[in-house]
């Protein structure tokens, strides 16, 4: 029997977690994050690492700009993941146009075989949906994160012999210069996250499973995972479970209109990265979205967002993205009761509605303040409140030094990585 990837190998009585605050916002969430979970009496040690754009200008000042070795992720941060139990990682910064940089998320899902990239989306209390009637939300997305045109085998120009590969490129030879990238799936690649979608249905009682494709046009690749969904439906059919095979443009439309219907979402790597981000905009936007990328050679939670350097000095961020990942964490660990404490305590706040409690986008977005500017919570305000409602005596001295620690965990000046 192999080991279970959506929970971690081995059961401890203390967990050592590998934290990194990415870039710009990313710091703010992660400190919101860390001063709730230390409400908590968490059996955690934290384990600091470092990556994102703040490497990458680490390993340039230090190589030298356009040496190989400057990077998002520095060696000591690969090790850091690969010795702790699992990640915990804030959002980072990318920079378009910046020679031989590669993204620190898809290297380390393809360093890691994170092949499951989990993203929930769930209704909260208080945070309604641009939708009408106000529908209940709970969908779980399973996107495929390794391959699809992920793949990064990607060319331009065409070299003159590919040209001859397929008949189908013979009237781009008079196109000029010609780009292609690779839409390559693998049968092990679909077998494996539509397995992982319908056993995490089994396990929680979940009805359905969607899987969205288009194979009626794109016949070889989304053809085969297709083919290989509806083997798999046959087979936990008997459990119960139903599975629907939809054109991925339908789902985008159905979602929109009866996003009440999903529970579990099977999706490639490129329609479940579109199809998650319409799934979040319909539970709240991306400051309350979370997700996990889950595989054989780690675990690694982020929020789905990006770290919005241009607001990063201007508004605090929302921290609910970083404390519902945290949250997968904690499941993933097993610590299932602690976990639904943050989601409990999240709930409490959005719903009290008090003054000085919530940030900028959910008083611009949810509750009409037309001065949300002035009236908006900084991030560790709106932590403090959700760590308060985790714990009552989470208030004054024990408040402070607390946050003192995360802060100090945060420091930028500390950052380790290309020592
Ligand atoms: C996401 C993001 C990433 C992706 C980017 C930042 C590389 O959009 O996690 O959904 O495309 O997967
Ligand atoms: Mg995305």
């Amino acid at each position: 029997m192999h080991h279970d990837v959506m929970k971690v190998k081995e059961k401890k009585d203390r967990y050592r977690v590998c934290y990194m605050s990415g870039d710009d916002s990313g710091y703010d969430m992660m400190e919101g994050a860390l001063l709730v979970l230390e409400a908590m009496d968490l059996p955690i040690d934290w384990v600091r690492a470092d990556l994102g754009w703040c490497m990458w200008e680490k390993s340039a000042a230090k190589f030298g700009e356009g040496d190989p070795r400057c990077d998002t992720v520095p060696p000591e941060t690969i090790e850091s993941i690969r010795n702790t139990d699992a990640a915990l990682m804030a959002a980072i910064t990318s920079k378009a146009g910046v020679k031989g940089f590669k993204s620190a998320i898809l290297q380390l899902r393809q360093l890691f075989d994170l092949y499951i990239n989990l993203r929930p989306a769930k209704s909260l209390p208080g945070i309604g949906t641009p939708l009408k009637g106000d529908p209940k939300i709970d969908i779980v997305m399973f996107r495929e994160n390794t391959e699809d045109l992920y793949s990064a085998v990607e060319f331009y120009p065409l070299p003159a012999e590919q040209f001859d590969l397929h008949p189908g490129m013979e009237r781009f030879k008079k196109c000029g210069e010609v780009a292609v990238s690779w839409r390559v799936f693998s049968e092990e690649g679909c077998r494996r996250i539509i397995r992982a979608a319908f056993e995490y249905a089994l396990r929680t009682g979940r009805k359905t499973v969607h899987c969205c494709n288009k194979a009626n046009v794109i016949r070889q690749t989304d053809g085969m995972m297709k083919r290989i969904f509806l083997e798999m439906a046959a087979e936990y059919e008997r459990h119960g479970i139903r599975g629907i095979e939809e054109n991925a443009d339908a789902t985008a439309m159905w979602l929109i209109k009866n996003p009440q219907d999903y529970s579990v979402i099977v999706a490639s790597n490129v329609f479940g990265d579109i199809l998650s981000d319409e799934a979040s905009q319909l539970t709240g936007g991306l400051g309350f979205a979370p997700s996990g990328n889950i595989g054989t050679g780690a675990a690694l939670f982020e929020p789905s967002s990006g770290s919005v350097p241009k607001y990063a000095h201007k508004y605090r961020v929302n921290p609910s993205a970083m404390l519902l990942t945290s949250k997968m964490m904690l499941e993933y660990l097993g610590l299932d009761e602690h976990a639904a404490r943050i989601e409990r305590a999240i709930g409490e706040v959005l719903a009290a509605n008090e003054p000085g409690t919530l940030t900028y986008d959910i008083l611009r977005d949810f509750r009409g303040d037309p001065d949300w500017e002035k009236n908006a919570a900084g991030t560790m305000d709106m932590a403090a409140a959700i760590a308060r409602r985790v714990d009552p005596s989470f208030v004054g001295a024990r408040l402070e030094s607390a946050k003192a620690k995360v802060r100090a965990m945060c420091d930028w000046t500390e950052t380790v990585g290309f020592e």
